[in-house]
């Protein structure tokens, strides 16, 4: 009897029933790995589960280079309607809360968060989406505001910048 109850109660505060919590979810992309030592640290804080937006092709340094017209990472930002290929798909139905990570490139966020935006829109409605991000200088503000304009059904809030220096 009382090793049941304790059962119960383990799994009630697994739940969140006590605490009032809500699962949480951190979902980022990262090409260089900054955001992603900022997703984690994020992730332990909320105790949320990390979730890696994994390019179906990784992005090469030449990839990367924004002084090239022709790269690939200039072409899709030059591009509204891109949307890389993701290369893993989770089920975000359990998650309440979501934080959502990128690096800023041209001073909005990647498109492959997009791609995972548009892939998840359904189950993202009405959840708060809290938006984080590093860059070189440049501020999420921009960003929000583009997140914002493309998906207004979703549920936006305050974005922070945690660049190293801004912690
Ligand atoms: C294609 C590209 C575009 C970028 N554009 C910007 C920008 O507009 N403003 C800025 O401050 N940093 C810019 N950066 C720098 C990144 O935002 C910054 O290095 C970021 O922390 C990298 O994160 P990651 O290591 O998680 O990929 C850009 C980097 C790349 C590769």
């Amino acid at each position: 009897m009382k090793k049941g109850f304790l059962v119960f109660m383990a799994t009630l505060m697994s739940i969140g029933v006590f605490a009032g919590e809500q699962k949480a979810l951190v979902a980022y992309f990262s090409a260089t790995g900054t955001t992603k030592a900022v997703a984690e640290q994020l992730a332990q804080e909320k105790n949320a589960f990390l979730w890696e937006i994994e390019p179906y092709q990784h992005y090469t340094a030449e990839d990367l280079n924004w002084r090239n017209k022709q790269s690939r990472s200039s072409i899709e930002m030059a591009d509204e309607e891109e949307r890389p290929m993701i290369k893993q798909c989770m089920n975000i139905t359990p998650y309440e809360t979501i934080y959502l990570g990128f690096p800023i490139w041209w001073g909005i966020c990647p498109r492959i968060i997009q791609s995972w935006l548009d892939n998840n829109i359904p189950q993202l409605e009405g959840k708060p989406i809290y938006p984080f991000a590093t860059s070189g200088s440049s501020e999420i503000g921009p960003a929000v505001e583009y997140l914002k304009k493309q998906y207004p059904m979703l549920n936006w809030q305050e974005g922070k910048l945690m660049n190293a220096s801004k912690k």
